[in-house]
């Protein structure tokens, strides 16, 4: 299994939400736990910047998808990013980072599901920033149609000439 395959699964499993019987799936019981605490995947937002820079204006309008507790929307916004709106599944994550955040209107956090972002309008975002989440929905139920819907609706929702970065483990053949 490559590396970071197996903590992308935890979250696929349930898909952060919490279960009908009340009780909280992994995704959620591991935010909650770490109380907010910062974790990226994959990558920080130190080694990525170079890319980030040349190609995204800092007055573009971002969609972080799928943001965990990452902090490099946090470092975007120290390097003059004006506008990233973050989203999750897990609503107890969003309630975490909006406390968190709460100083800092740049950042925007709402709860949603990728597969399903219908509160945006079409050709409104500059920038769609995915890192980890593809592979947490090609760990989970439907895979290759949860994967798809997401695609689609980051299409539907990117300007003309909008940029897409996808951060995945996969190797290209199996995303
Ligand atoms: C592997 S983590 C990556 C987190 C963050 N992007 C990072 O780089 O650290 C995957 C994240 O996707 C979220 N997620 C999983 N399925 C989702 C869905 N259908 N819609 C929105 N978020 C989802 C999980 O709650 C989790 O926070």
């Amino acid at each position: 299994m490559a590396p970071g395959a197996a903590a992308a699964r935890c979250y696929a499993e349930e898909e952060g939400d919490t279960r009908s019987d009340g009780t909280r799936s992994y995704g959620e019981a591991r935010y909650v736990e770490e109380g907010g605490a910062s974790y990226g995947w994959y990558q920080r937002y130190a080694a990525l910047r170079p890319f980030v820079c040349r190609l995204v204006p800092p007055a573009s309008r971002l969609l972080m998808i799928g943001c965990g507790s990452v902090l490099m929307s946090e470092d975007m916004v120290a390097d003059g990013y004006m506008e990233i709106i973050n989203i999750d599944i897990s609503l107890v994550l969003i309630e975490m980072m909006r406390k968190k955040y709460f100083d800092l209107p740049q950042l925007q956090y709402m709860q949603m599901d990728v597969r399903d972002m219908s509160k945006f309008s079409e050709e409104s975002f500059d920038c769609a920033i995915v890192k980890g989440t593809l592979d947490s929905l090609m760990c989970g139920v439907e895979a290759p149609l949860s994967a798809a819907q997401m695609v689609l609706e980051v299409d539907r929702l990117l300007k003309p000439g909008g940029v897409f970065m996808l951060l995945t483990f996969g190797c290209k053949p199996a995303r």
